[in-house]
């Protein structure tokens, strides 16, 4: 897919949905041996929400009503629905036939995406090139994670990090040659699996078997490991996406990286060149929400009225895997 195809692809709509409950640094300093300072100096994180009850699909629903809403579509509207987590509601049926039930979608069909954090990155390729092709007509792209469902909440390493939440939008035809879903860079590295990975549950270990330990369930994290990964990887896909498409620093309107660790998108937006204001940061209020952070950023700067017609917005992203794109997309939303 790229500029020289003549069936163009957009955002039309964006929506998020986090949790009402917001757990603040101090209360694990209850209960783990850890500090409020530590947290934020070494992630810049200083309060997350998580979901007390229901499971990823009952985030995804607030966000893609407020995003059909803002987009004046009925459920029945979409022919296509697309979750990509790694907290689906169930192993099967897929999170999008949960999606579909619930929302009413009666004319579409979907499955999940599992590319941890860069799930809505993958995401978005997938979906563009289903409405590009003819296959979809309009896709409801949903990123979204229940993390607290795999997070060991007594182990300090983890449990400070994440938090749920879901990021929801609408993809399908742009009105306007050279604006939406422009291009992207995607990667795949499976040498990095052991780096970040939750083991039980799948098919090399079943969780029924006696031996399964607890922590098999939980994730498991090298984090230097992970974060040196992440500072080049984001940054060389987004150069190389600057390159193919001809564009310097200059021309990025936002950068809206995947939120794990504020040290790293300081260090990605370093290199790049890119100054502070540019770089989109939300890990502050809602920690690492694995697929949900790019979306429910995007949704965040439309709310705040920040994302103009043909600005340049860069997402990036790095997760187990170890997966890892970035892509250009030059808003142009719906106008009612
Ligand atoms: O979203 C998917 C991709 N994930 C990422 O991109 C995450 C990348 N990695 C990171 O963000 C960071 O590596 C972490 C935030 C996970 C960890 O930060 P770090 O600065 O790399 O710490 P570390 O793992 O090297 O640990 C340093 C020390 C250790 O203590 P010792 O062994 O030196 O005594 C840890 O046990 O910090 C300790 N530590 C904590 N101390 C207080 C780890 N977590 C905590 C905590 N409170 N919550």
């Amino acid at each position: 897919m790229n500029l020289t195809d003549n069936t163009f692809v957009t955002i039309s709509s964006v929506a998020h949905y986090f949790p009402p409950t917001v757990i603040n640094n101090k209360y694990f300093e209850n209960y783990l041996d850890t500090s409020n300072e530590w947290i934020v100096k070494r992630t810049g994180i200083h309060e997350r929400r998580f979901a007390l009850n229901g499971a990823t699909s009952d985030l995804i629903i607030p966000a893609a009503k407020e995003c059909l809403r803002r987009r004046n579509l009925r459920p029945r509207d979409i022919d296509c629905i697309i979750v990509c987590t790694v907290t689906p509601d169930y192993q099967f049926p897929n999170t999008a036939a949960v999606v579909q039930d619930k929302l009413g979608c009666r004319n579409a069909w979907g499955f999940d995406i599992s590319a941890a954090c860069s799930g809505f990155v993958f995401g978005l390729s997938t979906a563009a090139s289903f409405v590009k092709s003819g296959l979809a007509k309009r896709v409801l792209l949903c990123g979204a994670d229940k993390m607290t469902s795999v997070l060991n909440l007594n182990d300090r390493n983890q449990a400070v990090l994440f938090g749920d939440g879901a990021g929801v939008c609408i993809i399908e035809k742009s009105d306007l040659p050279n604006y939406g879903v422009i291009d992207q860079v995607l990667h795949i590295d499976g040498s990095g699996g052991q780096y970040l990975k939750k083991v039980a549950g799948g098919s090399f270990l079943p969780a029924w078997h006696s031996d399964v330990k607890p922590e098999d369930h939980y994730i498991h994290q090298e984090g230097q490991t992970v974060f040196k990964n992440a500072v080049t990887e984001m940054t060389n896909a987004t150069f190389n996406l600057l390159r193919k498409q001809k564009l310097s620093n200059k021309d990025i309107t936002w950068f809206i990286p995947h939120q794990a660790n504020l040290r790293i998108i300081k260090s990605v937006g370093e290199k790049l060149g890119l100054p502070n204001e540019k770089v989109v940061v939300t890990i502050d209020k809602f920690a690492n929400t694995t697929s949900a952070t790019i979306p429910s950023a995007m949704s965040m700067l439309w709310e705040d009225r920040k994302l103009r017609k043909g600005d340049n917005i860069i997402i990036a992203s790095f997760g187990a895997g170890f997966t890892w794109g970035a892509s250009l997309i030059r808003w142009n939303p719906y106008e009612a």
